[in-house]
């Protein structure tokens, strides 16, 4: 038998409330409103009661967009999630309260203030989700356009961290202490202006895929998001990745959360699952939406097709992919088209049945039981430390999991039975701020 290499692991839940985005239904008559604050308070307070680390919240400061036209295919617009956040600290007691705020387009002492502000509102269960922002387009909310290259992005967002924690840090026992920062992107000299929250300072989250994003992550993070949360392999080789590269930031490799966003699709039997699958894939991936998904793939508009109509005959177009419209192309169209053609002909798949099998794809499918074996294993071979489970519904998609998936968790001891901490640093059981640590427990 296979030994079993983290035998006590337990799994750790986020709800990642999508706001932007295709894959929350928002067009059937069970979808809710996603601006409605009832929304937000029924979400985290169902996740609170399934004994959830972290509500998180994404950020898009500007409407999405496909080739210069708004996409309006998608839920559309995002309250300020520090706002909402503040808003549901009011409403809830234990849940962490996670933020995504970008360091391209923020200040670093202004957006340290507004984060330790909700972690003092909320007795320290604030998040800051770190993210860079990699679009010109958003950039022209701020009159900076294509402000910053990959590269000058992360090397702001690593002093912007930098920053706000000798912001944070710079309220010591005796007061606040005068902090001065001088680097490549930020000359400050301030007082720190609010003083410590019971957690330190708000956990840090990364959400990033490239290596340098990772490597930032195992710099400064407490948890990263990631996108690799669907298939068992890949999980694990981006989970061992991970730990390689904290090592090399001389962390222990138990020191950062591992938290790839899922969805999840429960039924009573594995037949029913299915099904429900099906229905919910269909109100992700419209007739209108399967167009899109092609469209970037093909590199054009095919907005004017029958999506229940065969694929575009036409070669793609190999066009640069800026992300500067707030949708990827794909990576290396040619091969997808091969690829979409030739199932497509062997199952007599119309463009939108593409679309749903082989565009992105996502989630866990199952009973209660099955998909707690599964997270069991992905737990426990250290694959994964939780999920940030985003719903398909809002705002009932918690429901199911919280009354049905939860207990076969706990059945199998690999979730927690009551909250045992105050802050979102103790449901994490991380160590203290990366600062804040003495030699002895850093080096452990
Ligand atoms: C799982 C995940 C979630 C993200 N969420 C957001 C978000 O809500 N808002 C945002 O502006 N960028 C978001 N990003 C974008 C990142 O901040 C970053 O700009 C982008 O991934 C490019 O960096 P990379 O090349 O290191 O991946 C997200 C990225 C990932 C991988």
């Amino acid at each position: 038998m296979t030994d079993v290499p983290y035998p006590d692991a337990t799994l750790h839940f986020g709800v990642f409330f999508q706001g932007v985005n295709h894959w929350t239904i928002w067009s059937a008559p069970e979808s809710g409103s996603q601006l409605d604050p009832a929304s937000f308070r029924r979400v985290a307070q169902t996740a609170e009661r399934g004994l959830f680390d972290a509500f998180f919240l994404g950020e898009g400061l500007r409407l999405r967009e496909v080739d210069g036209r708004i996409h309006d295919l998608d839920v559309a617009g995002r309250p300020d999630a520090i706002t909402q956040l503040s808003a549901l600290a009011a409403v809830t007691d234990r849940i962490g309260l996670v933020s995504t705020s970008n360091t391209t387009f923020n200040e670093p002492a202004d957006l340290a203030r507004r984060l330790s502000g909700l972690d003092l509102l909320s007795d320290g269960r604030a998040g800051w989700n770190v993210v860079t922002t990699d679009n010109a387009w958003t950039g022209e909310n701020f009159r900076r356009g294509g402000f910053l290259d990959h590269a000058d992005r992360y090397r702001r967002a690593e002093e912007f961290v930098v920053a706000a924690r000798a912001i944070w840090d710079g309220w010591t026992a005796d007061g606040p202490q005068r902090v001065q920062v001088r680097s490549s992107q930020f000359d400050l000299d301030l007082l720190p202006p609010l003083p410590r929250s019971a957690q330190g300072h708000p956990v840090i989250f990364r959400a990033g895929d490239s290596a340098e994003g990772r490597d930032f992550a195992a710099r400064h993070a407490d948890v990263i998001f990631s996108a690799h949360g669907n298939d068992f392999d890949d999980a694990l080789a981006f989970a061992q990745d991970i730990r390689r590269r904290l090592r090399a930031a001389g962390r222990p490799e138990d020191d950062l959360r591992i938290l790839p966003g899922t969805e999840i699709i429960i039924g009573a039997t594995e037949e029913e699952a299915r099904e429900k699958a099906r229905w919910v894939r269909l109100q992700q991936v419209t007739p209108a939406t399967a167009l899109n998904i092609a469209g970037l793939v093909w590199g054009f508009d095919l907005s004017d097709r029958d999506a229940d109509g065969p694929l575009p005959t036409e070669d793609p177009v190999i066009a640069e992919n800026t992300g500067a419209f707030g949708a990827r192309r794909v990576a290396d169209p040619r091969a997808v088209v091969d690829r979409w053609r030739a199932e497509s002909a062997a199952h007599n798949w119309s463009l939108r049945e593409t679309a749903i099998a082989l565009g992105p794809q996502r989630g866990h499918v199952g009973t209660p039981a099955s998909l707690a074996d599964k997270f069991t294993r992905f737990a426990r071979f250290g694959a994964v430390h939780g999920f940030n489970i985003t719903p398909y519904l809002i705002p009932d998609g918690l429901d199911d999991i919280v009354t049905l998936l939860v207990p076969e968790l706990q059945e199998r001891g690999v979730y927690r039975t009551s909250y045992t901490g105050t802050t979102l640093r103790d449901h994490l059981g991380l160590r203290a701020p990366l600062t804040r640590r003495d030699p002895v427990e850093q080096a452990s």
